[in-house]
C-alpha cells in the first residue's frame, strides 16, 4: 500500500484538480464493532446507492511551505467541524500518501441529499475524498498501476476515515471483512462480489426518513460499546454465519431467506445498541410502526419487501426494482405519515463512483 518514495516527485507550477462522486451504501450484513485502527470486528456487506452521494474536488499545488494550507468548503460553506474530520484524516493518511505534506489543498464537497436529513455521509464522503487521494497519487506517480489496484487503495484509504466508506468504493454488492468462505475478502479493503441471477437482486431503496435530528450517539461511540458487550462474540459470530448464508440465498433465489436475514440484521443492530452499557435507543416510535406495516404488507400482498436500519432511526424500505409501482402505493397510502414532514428518499442500488472532470 505504500505510495512510492517521492524520487520521482518534481514540482509543478499553478494548480491542478481532480473530482469524484462517490455514493453512500446500505449494508445488509452490518459492521458494528472494530479493532485496531479501523479494522472490522466481522465482515460486513452492503449495495452501492445511487441518487444519495457526495461530490467533492480537490485542488493542489506544489508548496515550499512546512505546513501546507488545507482549505474545506462545504456545500459553500466552510464548516469547523467537518474540517478538523477531514485535516485529522489527511494526517492518518499521510504515511500512505507522503506526497500530501507538499501540496496546498482546496477542497470542496456537496451532497446530494440535506445534510440534516440523518442520512449518514461519512460513507459517501469520506470515499469520495479517498478516491480524489489515489487519483492524485495516480498522476503523480503512476501508482497505484490498473483499475483494481487503484480501487483497492482508494478503499483501503476510505476505510481510514469511515468503515463503511471502505465498500462505496466499488458499485453493486460489496464485501468488506475477512470470511473463510468468501474468496478474496480481507479486512484492510473492501471486494466486490458477484451475485448470480442479479437480474433478480436489481432492487429500490426508499429510504423513510423519520427523523432528521442529529443522531444522540455516533457510530464511533457505538462500535466502541461492543468492546465490553456481553453479546460481542455472539454477535461477530452471527454476522460470519449470516455472509455465506445471504449470498446463497440470493443465488438460489430464496426470498425468504433473503428477507429473514436482512430484517433479523437490523433488529440485532438495534438490540446491540439498545443493551450496551450505557445503552442507547435511536429508532423511534415510527421507525417501528413502518416496521409493523412492512410485516403485515408482506403478510397481506405476498410482495418481496424487506426493511433495515443504519445506526439511525429512519427505515431503508428494499424492494424490487420492477415492483417499484406497487410500492410507491404502498409508501403513498400506508407508510408517509410516518415520515417526517412525508420525506423519503428514493433510492436503488447503482454501479458506483464516478470521475468528475
Ligand atoms: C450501522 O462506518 O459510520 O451503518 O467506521 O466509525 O466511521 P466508522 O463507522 P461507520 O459505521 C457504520 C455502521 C452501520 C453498519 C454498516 O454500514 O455496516
Amino acid at each position: 500500500m505504500e505510495a512510492k518514495s517521492l524520487q520521482t516527485f518534481s514540482p509543478f507550477a499553478g494548480s491542478r484538480h481532480v473530482g469524484w462522486k462517490s455514493p453512500s451504501n446500505i449494508a445488509l450484513v452490518k459492521y458494528w464493532g472494530k479493532r485496531d485502527y479501523q479494522l472490522p470486528r466481522n465482515p460486513s456487506l452492503s449495495f452501492t446507492l445511487s441518487n444519495s452521494f457526495t461530490e467533492t474536488s480537490v485542488e493542489y499545488s506544489y508548496t515550499r511551505k512546512e505546513k501546507p494550507t488545507i482549505a474545506f468548503v462545504f456545500e459553500g460553506k466552510s464548516k469547523k467541524s467537518f474540517k478538523t474530520r477531514v485535516e485529522k484524516y489527511l494526517q492518518t493518511v499521510g504515511v500512505y500518501l507522503p506526497f500530501l505534506k507538499h501540496l496546498d489543498l482546496k477542497i470542496k464537497s456537496v451532497n446530494s441529499f440535506p445534510h440534516s436529513s440523518g442520512i449518514a455521509s461519512s460513507a459517501s464522503g469520506m470515499s469520495a475524498l479517498a478516491l480524489c487521494l489515489t487519483s492524485m497519487e495516480q498522476r503523480l506517480f503512476g501508482t497505484p498501476e490498473g483499475r483494481k489496484n487503484f480501487l483497492n487503495k482508494a478503499s483501503f484509504l476510505a476505510r481510514l476515515g469511515s468503515g463503511s466508506a471502505a465498500r462505496s468504493v466499488y458499485g453493486d454488492y460489496v464485501l468488506w471483512g475477512e470470511h473463510a468462505a468468501m474468496e478474496g475478502s480481507m479486512d484492510e479493503a473492501a471486494v466486490q462480489i458477484d451475485i448470480a441471477g442479479k437480474d433478480r437482486w436489481e432492487l429500490g431503496d426508499a429510504i423513510l426518513i423519520t427523523s432528521s435530528e442529529k443522531k444522540k450517539v455516533s457510530s464511533s461511540v457505538g462500535h466502541a460499546l461492543m468492546e465490553h458487550h456481553p453479546y460481542a462474540e455472539a454477535r461477530y459470530e452471527q454476522a460470519r454465519i449470516h455472509i455465506p448464508q445471504l449470498a446463497e440465498a440470493m443465488k438460489t433465489n430464496q426470498d425468504t431467506a433473503f428477507q429473514e436475514i436482512v430484517e433479523n440484521e437490523a433488529l440485532s443492530l438495534h438490540a446491540l445498541m439498545i443493551n450496551s452499557n450505557p445503552g442507547f435507543t435511536l429508532m423511534n416510535n415510527n421507525t417501528w410502526s413502518i416496521i409493523e406495516e412492512v410485516r403485515e404488507y408482506r403478510k397481506k400482498t405476498g410482495t418481496f419487501v424487506a426493511f433495515t436500519l443504519d445506526a439511525g432511526p429512519n427505515v431503508h424500505l428494499i424492494y424490487r426494482k420492477k415492483d417499484k409501482e406497487q410500492i410507491l402505493e404502498f409508501i403513498h397510502s400506508e407508510l408517509i405519515q410516518y415520515c417526517e414532514n412525508g420525506y423519503w428518499i428514493d433510492d436503488a442500488i447503482g454501479s458506483g463512483p464516478i470521475e468528475l472532470n
